[in-house]
């Protein structure tokens, strides 16, 4: 069993003295959770093909579900792939640092336990201060999946990570909560149009307007879930995916949760205003008004739900509309479809 330290480090000026220690111990081949703007990362030096099988090891990921891997720039992200193509330097300049992967062919550098064996990598260059410097200073690329357990919530804050990895990582930078709160959108650029492998904040109208394309086509669910092991899978997106461990369901809409078979401890989670008449949960959080506060909140509220030890989520799915698309796919892999006599 490892002995985890959290240290706390500032946001915008990050002290040098705690980077450096930080890059020893990646360079010694530990791990260390340290803060993105989606969520907090499990990062490893990503050559270190050692270092990496931990990763897997403390999260008790499968081995075929590839690791995203931080840069800090776009230069060093040209180092990691083959072919840095005119859409790939496109989005990069466009959304780099920010919440946004592109999958591109990887060079013999990135090792295979990072790729979960195939022929891409998924490159981002994270905004934070503290994660850039932190990559600057290790002086290689840092390999780094969300710093949760295999089908836990994503953390959103330090404390989530040390509530999931005591004992699993050797350092925790802490700075404090997340800004953007939902995982980066996955665009893989391999395919022709590129394809969205997992909905994000950077959403596929933003996508598409950069690359002045009228189709960056979404993954249907149907593709995803079948664990096809081809270079254009993305194995997260399997179903259920980032559950709290309270028994959590979801209904299509607000008219539904008069069906719901309430038990005496359970919490509403909508993300537009309900009629609470006659509905009676004992717990309810909106989660509102723009997709965007939305996002931040929704790991977040869920990890305080989850605290509870209710006997029961219930979540409204959210509005129609594009810009509610993340929220909508990682509210249905944390949730199960409401059935009334099925629901636990
Ligand atoms: O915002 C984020 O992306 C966070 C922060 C820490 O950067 N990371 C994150 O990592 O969410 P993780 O491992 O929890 O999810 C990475 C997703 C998975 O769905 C994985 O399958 C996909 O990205 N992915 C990574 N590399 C890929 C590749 N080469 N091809 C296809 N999908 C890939
Ligand atoms: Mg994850």
């Amino acid at each position: 069993m490892i002995h985890t330290r959290v240290i706390a480090v500032a946001r915008d000026e990050p002290e040098v003295d705690i980077l450096n220690e930080a890059a020893a111990v990646l360079l010694g081949g530990g791990l260390v959770a340290f803060a993105t703007e989606t969520v907090y990362g499990l990062g490893a030096v990503a050559t270190d093909a050692e270092a990496v099988r931990r990763i897997f090891e403390a999260k008790g990921r499968p081995s075929f579900n590839p690791l995203i891997v931080h840069v800090a720039g776009i230069d060093q992200a040209k180092r990691y792939t083959t072919d840095w193509s005119a859409r790939a330097d496109v989005l990069a300049r466009r959304f780099w640092p920010g919440p946004l992967t592109l999958v591109l062919p990887r060079t013999v550098d990135v090792p295979e336990v990072v790729t979960g064996g195939g022929p891409t990598v998924g490159l981002r260059v994270p905004a934070p201060t503290v994660a850039r410097r932190l990559v600057e200073c290790v002086g290689l690329p840092l390999a780094a999946p969300s710093a949760n357990r295999s089908n836990r919530i994503s953390p959103t804050r330090a404390e989530h990570v040390l509530a999931d990895l005591d004992g699993r990582v050797h350092l925790i930078l802490d700075s404090g909560p997340t800004t953007v709160g939902l995982e980066s959108t996955v665009v893989d650029l391999t395919a022709d149009p590129p394809a969205v492998l997992r909905p994000g904040p950077i959403g596929p109208a933003e996508l598409a307007e950069a690359l002045s394309t009228t189709t960056v086509a979404p993954r249907s669910h149907g593709e995803t879930e079948t664990r096809q092991a081809g270079p254009h899978a993305s194995p997260g997106m399997l179903s259920v995916h980032y559950a709290p461990r309270t028994p959590a369901v979801r209904v299509e809409s607000s008219a539904r949760l008069t069906d719901v078979d309430w038990p005496e401890r359970a919490a509403l989670v909508a993300f537009e205003p309900i009629d609470l008449n006659h509905i009676p949960a004992q717990v309810v959080r909106f989660i509102q008004p723009t997709s965007d506060v939305a996002a931040r909140e929704f790991y977040e509220t869920l990890h305080n739900l989850d605290a509870r030890r209710l006997d029961l989520i219930v979540a409204v799915e959210p509005p129609a509309g594009a810009e509610w698309d993340a929220i909508r796919d990682r509210l249905r892999r944390a949730t199960i479809p409401y059935q009334r006599n099925k629901r636990r």
